[in-house]
């Protein structure tokens, strides 16, 4: 008799942003007139830069002609992109192996594909408050998780202690939902710590590009060490805009193995045969993210999401709200106001302001209390809401 997957009857009953998103829709449908000031999930509102736009359209028309016209792409990613991907790094002061460098579909879809390179019977250390997907990959895998909680005391930043029993690490730095990061201290000692006791630590950097203080480091790669124990995942997601257009990127370098296994080899293994790669169009859009202008059109664009977090600062700011984040990253980590909880504080803003955030405690059983504001909105909605936030908690 067939079995389903019973590690699903382990899982919350819904995924935090889908409940989000379903209670929001109930308070459309009752309110059906009313403007909605979205800043729950970390989508984002400006559309593709121009350098981007141009490569989809020149992609589509050699799809459309017999002589430039491409079919399954390399399943890594095209040599090309990958050579691109790596000169990207090299130009950070790393050095990588173009083979080092796995083209994918993005960082959510990656880093629940990625544990199949391990066996079940691991457990997975998540730093709590933390991107909910960490923690459902790996029950839905049926492994153990370990959960990590950190908090104001320590910055949100925990660093590891020998009494700790995980095999895989997942660090998420600038950090979702937190805004902190990592200094390169810090990522030393995970990285001692994971080599050490033989770990592989999973490094989400979907959020790198929006780091501005110049000491602190974009890859755990500028670490001494991390080629011996890390895996780095990478999105366009949110450096991009790629959201509804999906591109991002895995390092995995030649020299991480585990019991006499290479790991990089084992996902050459394991994406030529599950995947039969990204698209040629996507992969050209992607190649179009690294060049000079792409670069610069991309950086404009986050310094539009930059202003949106100054203006939600400033309005945190004048209530005397305690907040971190929001400098180094897109998200700002609020402490909801005295005698809120964490949902509570979700239905109070949004009845009262319309506006939608998320509940700290989406995030870990450590974030209740606390509040997540993502500053990838319409910057025009953002300025409204962070006044009518202030007149609210004014009050
Ligand atoms: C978030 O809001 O935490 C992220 O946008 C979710 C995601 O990247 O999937």
């Amino acid at each position: 008799m067939l079995k389903p997957n019973t590690h699903y009857a382990e899982l919350k009953d819904s995924y935090l942003f889908y409940n989000i998103a379903q209670k929001t829709k109930a308070y459309v449908d009752a309110h059906p007139r009313t403007h909605l000031y979205r800043m729950g999930i970390g989508d984002v509102s400006l559309p593709l830069c121009g350098a981007v736009i141009r490569e989809l359209y020149g992609a589509v028309d050699d799809q459309a002609k017999q002589e430039s016209f491409h079919g399954y792409m390399p399943e890594c990613g095209d040599p090309e992109l990958r050579r691109t991907i790596a000169e990207y790094y090299g130009r950070r002061g790393i050095s990588l192996d173009p083979e080092e460098v796995f083209v994918s579909s993005g960082a959510s879809d990656e880093l629940g594909d990625i544990l199949d390179l391990f066996d079940v019977s691991n457990s997975s250390l998540v730093i709590e408050p933390a991107y909910p997907a960490y923690v459902d990959a790996n029950v839905m895998t049926g492994r153990k998780v370990v959960h990590l909680p950190s908090g104001k005391e320590n910055g949100f930043l925990p660093v590891p202690d020998e009494g700790m029993e995980a095999d895989l690490l997942y660090i998420c730095s600038p950090n979702n939902p937190t805004g902190a990061v990592f200094s390169k201290e810090q990522l030393k000692e995970w990285v001692d710590f994971a080599n050490r006791r033989g770990a592989v630590i999973l490094f989400d950097a979907a959020y790198e590009a929006f780091i501005e203080d110049p000491e602190l480091p974009h890859s755990i790669f500028e670490i001494e060490g991390a080629r011996t124990c890390a895996i780095e995942i990478c999105s366009l997601s949110k450096t991009a805009g790629f959201t509804g257009t999906r591109m991002g990127y895995t390092v995995i370098p030649k020299e991480l193995e585990r019991a006499g296994m290479k790991l990089n080899d084992m996902w050459v293994r394991n994406r030529t045969t599950r995947t039969n790669g990204v698209s040629y169009i996507l992969q050209k859009a992607g190649a179009a993210v690294f060049t000079e202008e792409g670069q610069k059109q991309i950086h404009a664009n986050i310094q539009i999401y930059k202003n949106n977090a100054k203006v939600l600062m400033e309005a945190l700011d004048a209530c005397g709200i305690w907040y971190c984040g929001g400098k180094n990253a897109p998200y700002i980590w609020m402490k909801c106001p005295e005698g809120f909880g964490s949902w509570e504080f979700f239905d109070h803003l949004l009845n009262e302001v319309q506006i939608v955030g998320t509940p700290g405690e989406g995030f870990g059983a450590c974030g209740e209390g606390y509040f997540r504001f993502s500053t990838f909105g319409d910057p025009e909605d953002t300025k409204t809401a962070a006044e009518r936030m202030k007149q609210l908690l004014m009050k």
